[in-house]
């Protein structure tokens, strides 16, 4: 048998009488599959303990995550080989805390409000995909490290120390958030994972046959920044945000990697740095998108792939063949230097207002 527990938050307000249907349907089926635990609701939070056969509780547990009367749904603990039942004369009990004042259940209380603020906390601290790990019930420290086949995504801001330079803290913080969600929200509709933020840069990765969603995730990017400077008020440093995006694919290390600790769920290997040295020569190609060989094999039809040329990469002895994308995103700008000049003006000009 199998044990979940989890936790949720509303996903909206619901009314005693919404909460006891969840637990009519609830008792309904549970019986009909031999599922049996407790659902607890306590200040627009959810705490769920399902047990049962394994199959039944995992096709549950599927339907429960997509019911949208809840989200942040954070599975607790999942425990497998499970003798007896903690509930077994329960098909479903629901218990409404926030209607009963008893001083014995005001610590239980506390605990799931606690338990439900820190879930939330630590959801913003956690890549997504370590979460949905988490969310299905497997721990992600009991992952072992696997060689896969990635595509490596580096995106960063261009001139980004000329802003730190000029721009106060908060205008500082504003512009790294709108670049850090443009670039999350692009990167996460095209099923890429974005794994850290070092500094002003995302380094995200695909799967290894996704070259077709990195680079429209790319563009997604680039268009969206385009948006951005072009609605900002005259003044705003938005105005002058621009990132330059370097992508390769190749196999890498997956795997927690860090101390006893800290640790990050993340990608190591040669196409991580050919992806942040791609990156870095976007400023001397004058293209706002460059990418490998290996990429470019990837991409379908529909895209009209440039040849750049052979380059040398900083640190690296191979040379790298270096593509970019015939769409006026990645070249609207034709001399970064100038691009660099404009920026600091700008920001010189806003720095004195
Ligand atoms: C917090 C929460 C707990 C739920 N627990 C159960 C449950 O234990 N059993 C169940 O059948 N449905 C449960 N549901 C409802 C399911 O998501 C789903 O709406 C319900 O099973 C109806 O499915 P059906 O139309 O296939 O019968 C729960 C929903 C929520 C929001």
């Amino acid at each position: 048998m199998k044990r979940l527990t989890y936790i949720s938050s509303f996903s909206r307000s619901l009314s005693k009488r919404e909460i006891e249907a969840i637990g009519h349907i609830s008792q309904t089926n549970n019986s009909r599959e031999g599922i049996t635990g407790v659902l607890l609701s306590c200040n627009s939070i959810f705490f769920q303990i399902l047990e049962g056969d394994e199959d039944c509780i995992d096709r549950l547990y599927e339907k429960i995550l997509r019911d949208d009367r809840h989200n942040g749904i954070l599975c607790l603990k999942s425990e497998q080989n499970v003798s007896t039942r903690k509930f077994p004369d329960w098909s479903m009990e629901v218990i409404v805390l926030d209607e009963n004042n008893d001083i014995l259940l005001q610590p239980i209380k506390i605990l799931l409000q606690t338990l439900g603020e820190s879930q939330t906390i630590l959801a913003s601290y956690t890549q997504s995909g370590v979460l949905q790990a988490i969310e299905n019930g497997i721990n992600p420290l009991t992952l072992k490290p696997r060689y896969s086949e990635k595509i490596i995504l580096f995106a960063d801001i261009i001139s980004f120390s000329s802003i730190t330079e000029k721009l106060q803290v908060a205008e500082v913080v504003e512009l790294l958030n709108q670049f850090f969600t443009i670039c999350t929200n692009a990167i996460a509709s095209k099923g890429g994972e974005v794994t850290k933020f070092i500094g002003d840069c995302v380094m995200a990765y695909f799967e290894g046959d996704r070259a077709n969603e990195a680079v429209q995730a790319s563009l997604e990017i680039l268009s969206e920044l385009e948006i951005l400077r072009s609605h900002s008020p005259a003044h705003s440093p938005l105005c002058v945000l621009y990132t330059g995006i370097g992508i390769s694919k190749g196999i890498v290390l997956e795997g927690n990697i860090g101390s006893q600790t800290k640790k990050e769920y993340t990608v190591i290997g040669d196409a991580v740095n050919v992806a942040s040295r791609l990156e870095a020569i976007t400023r001397k190609l004058n293209r706002f998108l460059v990418f490998s060989a290996d990429v470019r094999l990837g991409l379908s039809d529909r895209w009209k792939p440039v040849r750049l040329g052979d380059f040398h990469t900083k640190g690296r002895d191979e040379i790298v063949e270096v593509y970019s994308i015939d769409d006026f995103l990645t070249f609207q700008k034709s001399d970064f230097r100038k691009l660099k000049q404009e920026i600091r003006q700008h920001l010189d000009l806003i720095s004195c207002q």
